[in-house]
């Protein structure tokens, strides 16, 4: 009888503690849901859509460019368009930081959007969302897999120029320190190896790639030959552009794995994937499997895309990417 009296409570301490968590969880999906903008600016994913199409029409690079930005963008202090800042006398934009300087592309065509959807419903849509759809526009583009963004993310107000340098990951990192980097962003090593994925698109600069390709003898020397044509021993031709990779450099496919199984990553960080480490089965796993590559990158680009959002009345919707309000 005693013991009933003492449960009881207890009992009535949990039901609540349960309904007051079953209350908050349901209102975080509210705050972000696919449906986000179905009232208040119904056109801004087709406007998105159309925008990002153009523009990668015009020039195919940019669908990575656009996929890279964002991935730029949500691991340095969260998904919330900082790093669409330019720098001014009082902010430091992370776009001048030596991961992005003359590097990141894409601005314009977030900016270019963000105009458009401007038109027809101002102050609604965040930047921070039209880059993460942007991102999956992006990627369906170059043929790769399709899937729902949660909108509801609003923009900074400052940007973190020294975040961005030491959060941002370098081509020259030793698995560990891939491993320990997307683990402080809440990624597991699954979510890294099909993150890198992404890399299935685009270019990379000579300077980048050079000491891999004559120093390191982990890689394939009749591949190491070939990029060695388009990046000189010496210091010139730093900019010199080549594919990462170099079969399908356009499409988003698995191919990017195979290379990295015949050790023809360009990027030391790329080989480093599979080079005798723990992420070496994860690689071949996807090298066999585009179904699973697919699927992997998907959750893994919705978990990349939900860190540290600005929600519940966080932050700003900017009137232009560019500039705070
Ligand atoms: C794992 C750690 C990563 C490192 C060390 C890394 C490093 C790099 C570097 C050095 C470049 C070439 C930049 C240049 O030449 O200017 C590059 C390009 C690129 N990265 Fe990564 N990256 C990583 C992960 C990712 C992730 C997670 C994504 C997206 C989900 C991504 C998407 C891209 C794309 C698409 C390009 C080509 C961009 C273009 O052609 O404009 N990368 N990356």
């Amino acid at each position: 009888m005693a013991s009933h009296i003492y449960t009881t409570p207890c009992i009535i301490a949990s039901l609540s503690c349960f309904l007051l968590l079953l209350s908050s969880f349901s209102q975080c999906q509210a705050q972000m849901s696919p449906t986000f903008y179905n009232k208040t600016c119904p056109n801004a994913l087709k406007i998105i859509r159309t925008t990002v199409n153009q523009a990668i029409s015009r020039d195919r690079r940019m669908a990575a460019s656009l996929v890279r930005l964002h991935f730029h963008d949500c691991f340095v202090q969260g998904c919330d368009a900082s790093i669409l800042l330019d720098s001014t006398p009082v902010i430091e934009g992370e776009k001048d930081a030596l991961p992005n300087n003359a590097s990141a592309r894409g601005y314009d065509v977030i900016e270019a959007a963000k105009r458009e959807i401007e038109k027809s419903c101002p102050g609604v849509v965040s930047c921070a969302d039209i880059l993460t759809v942007a991102a999956r526009d992006a990627v369906v583009s170059a043929g790769g897999p399709s899937w729902a963004v949660n909108l509801g993310r609003r923009d900074s107000t400052m940007a973190y120029h020294a975040k961005a340098g030491t959060d941002l990951p370098s081509p020259y990192s030793d698995l560990d320190t891939l491993i320990t980097a997307f683990a402080k962003k809440g990624l597991s090593k699954r979510d890294l190896v099909a993150l890198s994925g992404a890399h299935t698109l685009g270019q990379t600069q000579c300077f980048l790639f050079r000491y891999r390709i004559y120093n390191h003898t982990d890689v394939d020397p009749d591949f190491a030959n070939t990029r060695k044509r388009q990046c000189p021993e010496q210091q010139i031709g730093d900019k010199n552009l080549s594919p990462l990779d170099l079969v399908t450099p356009y499409v988003f496919d698995n191919n990017y794995y195979k290379n990295l199984m015949q050790k023809k990553g360009l990027l030391q960080s790329d080989q480093n994937l599979f080079n005798g480490g723990v992420t070496d089965s994860i690689v071949s796993e996807y090298a066999k499997s585009p179904e699973a590559f697919n699927t992997d990158f998907v959750s893994a680009m919705i978990k990349l895309s939900e860190i540290q959002p600005l929600i519940d009345g966080h932050g700003i919707i900017r009137k232009v990417c560019s500039a705070v309000n």
